[in-house]
């Protein structure tokens, strides 16, 4: 079985889109979810995506075949004054899975981290997700503790949570 690993292009978003949709099943998460119905708006937001600066995303192909996907998105880090890649997306189909594909992906994307000179590399998962964690845990990510919270921001609806609002004196 030949394996690439490639850096995807503007001629890559339907496949990007498609390895997306699978990825937010495996989640149980909606791709752009709240908006508006109709049109392509996620080949249009991956369009810009996959030229951002900011961003690469790494396909595998066995076969010639797209089988997985490693989102990056580089930040600065201020703690190590450099940038910082981290994991946003990473899936294998499932037809694929435990053949060191998605190993083959981290490794990519290590590389393409330490070409660019980033401090480090990072991924946040949900604690249920025990797959990905084992994975990331073989591979050698460190298991730091770490919590998400996050605020929804719906559009022109409703404001901040009450405690955020300071009553006028
Ligand atoms: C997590 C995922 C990307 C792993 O892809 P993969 O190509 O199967 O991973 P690899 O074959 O490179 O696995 C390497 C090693 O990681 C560990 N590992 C991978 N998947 C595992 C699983 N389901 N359970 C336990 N260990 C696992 C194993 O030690 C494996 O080596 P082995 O097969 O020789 O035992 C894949 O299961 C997937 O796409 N899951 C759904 C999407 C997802 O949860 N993504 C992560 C979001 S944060």
């Amino acid at each position: 079985m030949k394996r690439r690993v490639h850096t995807a292009g503007p001629e890559d978003v339907a496949t990007l889109g498609r390895l997306l949709r699978l990825l937010a099943e495996e989640l149980g998460a909606t791709l752009g979810a709240g908006e508006p119905a109709g049109g392509d708006r996620l080949g249009a937001f991956l369009a810009a995506e996959v030229t951002s600066p900011e961003r690469c995303f790494l396909l595998a192909r066995e076969e010639g075949r797209p089988v997985g996907l490693c989102g990056l998105r580089f930040t600065p880090c201020l703690w190590t004054l450099r940038s910082a890649a981290e994991v946003q997306e990473l899936v294998v189909t499932a037809d694929r899975r435990r053949r060191g594909c998605a190993t083959a992906l981290l490794e990519a994307a290590a590389a393409e981290a330490a070409r660019r000179r980033c401090s480090h590399l990072w991924v946040l998962t949900e604690s249920w997700n025990t797959d990905a964690r084992a994975f990331y845990r073989r591979v050698g990510l460190k298991e730091k503790t770490s919590s998400y919270f996050e605020w929804a921001l719906s559009q022109g609806g409703a404001g901040p949570p009450p405690a955020l609002i300071c009553p006028c004196p």
